[in-house]
């Protein structure tokens, strides 16, 4: 999986060694758990020598999770082409390239769970982070996409956009003051409570497991009944 190193992917990675699966994280800063691998999710020869290291200790890559991302809070009038460029890369070239390298085992195996990680924002758009919501919402449409294409290889392809989860990446924003009054948004949010990034992996954990194998092509909300 990507971005396991911190907030939601560390916790979907918990979760998923908590439920016997053996797994293996991609990430810029990957921290000192086993298997865990330093790659760019936007390098694909750095991604695809990370792979071969994770199929040499653990064989075929059968299950994915996309969570690695990150944020930028800009007024779309001061975006430079490269702010654009970096933020979409990140967020969907960066699945492309992981769902690309990962699927032939998948094929090969005749079985496949492939979850990725998008965002509430992409349910309503988001103020200040244009390309943030495109390169989700573009997450949503290949993750639909490709269950359609995968479906008939026993491969399942599901989204989940989190919404005002618990995570550095959201105490930094809301540090630079970009989340206005953290009060106030948990009044705005239905279960009033932020989300813990436990919610996010109890989620990806039910799309992994065998159970789900009809269910594909969905974007499962896990926001506490926010539509943002
Ligand atoms: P986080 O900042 O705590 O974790 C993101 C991880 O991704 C970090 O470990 C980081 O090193 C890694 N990463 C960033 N760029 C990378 C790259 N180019 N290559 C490899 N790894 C990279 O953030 P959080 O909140 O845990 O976010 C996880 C996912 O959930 C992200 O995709 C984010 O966009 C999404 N999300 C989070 C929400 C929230 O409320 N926290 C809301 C909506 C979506």
């Amino acid at each position: 999986m990507t971005g396991g190193a911190s907030g939601i992917g560390a916790a979907i990675a918990e979760r998923l060694r908590a439920d016997g699966l053996q797994v293996a994280t991609i990430d810029l800063n990957p921290g000192d758990e086993k298997f865990a691998y330093a790659a760019d999710v936007t390098d694909r020869a750095a991604i695809d020598a990370a792979l071969k290291d994770i199929r040499a200790e653990l064989g075929p890559v059968t299950v994915l999770v996309n969570a690695a991302g990150m944020d930028r809070f800009k007024k779309f009038t001061d975006l430079t082409f490269e702010d654009w460029q970096k933020v979409i890369d990140v967020n969907l070239n960066g699945v492309f390239h992981c769902v690309q390298a990962v699927l032939p085992d998948m094929i090969e195996a005749g079985w496949g769970r492939i979850v990725n990680i998008s965002s509430s924002s992409t349910h309503s758009g988001q103020p200040f982070m244009a390309p943030y919501v495109a390169a989700k919402s573009g997450v949503n449409g290949l993750t639909k996409s490709l269950a359609l294409e995968y479906g008939p290889y026993g491969i399942t392809v599901n989204a989940v956009p989190p919404g005002f989860i618990d995570t550095p990446m959201l105490r930094k924003a809301e540090k630079r003051g970009f989340l206005g009054d953290t009060d106030k948004q948990i009044e705005a949010t239905p279960v009033r409570r932020m989300g813990r990034p436990e919610d996010i992996a109890a989620a990806c954990a039910f799309f992994i497991s065998e159970e789900a194998g009809y269910v594909t092509g969905q974007i499962l909300g896990v926001n506490g009944g926010r539509n943002t």
